[in-house]
């Protein structure tokens, strides 16, 4: 039966990136059978500018209808002074709280390739392979209460909660222990329980969770040790397992490890595994429509989707052996460019891509 993939292009080079990524989806329903339709939607700023909400009803609607999501980017200096709630960024988070889209994974893989670009010397990062899976649904992003408040004395104070319920925490610390079971069998949960009743909940819950998992190696780290630890010796992790805030932030450490956040794919799922993809960069409005910003983590994102919601492994393969070719053949959008490689544009870096994919 044909699945249906919602397409949400976004602001900036969302839509550039997304459209490379669409023609990896094309190849792959031409060639390579497989069964998929494709519909389009508007999220982020450009959905604020068509209809005065970063994330329409109708959008919502039909990412709920879809088995999978494919994003790309939202954000841009244009809706930066608008008022939170409408703000591009809501749109995003919206759609994660709404599909409960709990669990995010955020691999960091360094492509043999790139080494040279990472900003870590070759013997640090070479063969790097985290996993990181962020809690997506809670935590500091969704507490309540929240907001900007005005003192007895005139003066403002802003604040946000940091709260988790076990069965939150529960949830996503099996995603990991399950995903390491697939791996090293490591896991490593950052937390900052030395401060935070909250996290130290956090990790009573996931050693709870690690007693049913005694073939899975389970390790704790306070986060500000953790983010140390990321550029000292990134190859110390397998899994690692947090919350909301320091997921974001660990996630882009650990992805300039690799060189360039520009090659880095997410998968967001619910429950059932279904699921919203996106490359873990953002809009990068510096950039936009100038056909320079890499593509490649979105066309990952798509691999990412055929592996973990449409259960096509042998195509998400494929892609990501298309994405290796390209890389041996030289070829290098100028966020992961060296002496001697072959620059090209984002729309040559997705042609090329397909028609590796095609060589196979
Ligand atoms: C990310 C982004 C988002 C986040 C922003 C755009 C809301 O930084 O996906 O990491 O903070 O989660
Ligand atoms: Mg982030």
């Amino acid at each position: 039966m044909s699945k249906n993939i919602l397409i949400l292009p976004g602001d900036g080079i969302g839509q550039e990136i997304v459209a490379e990524a669409v023609k990896v989806l094309d190849c792959l329903q031409k060639d390579f059978g497989l069964k998929v339709e494709l519909e389009e939607a508007l999220v982020g700023g450009t959905a604020y500018d068509d209809s005065g909400s970063p994330l329409p009803e109708s959008t919502l609607k039909l990412a709920k209808q879809a088995d999978s999501l494919l994003l790309g980017a939202v954000g841009g200096y244009k809706w930066e002074s608008l008022d939170i709630a409408v703000r591009p960024e809501k749109g995003l988070l919206g759609l994660r709280a709404g599909l409960e889209l709990f669990a995010n994974l955020r691999p960091a893989i360094l492509y043999p390739q790139l080494a040279e670009a990472s900003t870590l010397k070759p013997e640090v990062v070479s063969g790097l392979n985290i996993m990181i899976v962020r809690e997506l649904t809670g935590g500091i992003y969704f507490g309540q209460p929240r907001g900007v408040r005005t003192l007895d004395n005139g003066e403002k104070e802003g604040y946000n909660t940091l709260v988790y319920r076990e069965s939150e925490i529960e949830r996503i610390a099996k995603v990991a222990f399950d995903i390491a079971g697939k791996r090293d069998s490591r896991v490593c949960s950052v937390d900052k329980a030395n401060v935070l009743e909250c996290t130290e909940l956090w990790r009573d819950v996931v050693n709870r969770v690690g007693e049913a998992h005694k073939e899975i190696e389970l390790s704790h780290m306070y986060v500000d040790n953790a983010a140390m630890q990321l550029v000292r010796a990134p190859k110390q992790f397998d899994v690692m397992v947090t919350t909301n805030m320091f997921g974001d932030i660990l996630s882009d450490c650990a992805a300039m490890l690799t060189g360039s956040i520009g090659m880095l794919p997410s998968a967001s799922l619910d429950a059932k595994s279904k699921g919203m993809y996106e490359p873990i960069h953002g809009s990068a409005p510096d950039i936009a429509g100038q056909d320079v910003a890499n593509p490649l983590a979105t066309i990952l994102s798509v691999a990412m989707m055929l592996r973990y919601s449409l259960d096509e492994a042998a195509l998400a393969e494929r892609i990501e052996q298309a994405v290796n070719s390209v890389l041996d053949q030289g070829l290098r959008t100028q966020d992961i460019f060296s002496e001697g490689m072959k620059k090209v544009g984002t729309a040559d870096m997705g042609d090329a891509v397909v028609a590796a994919m095609r060589q196979q």
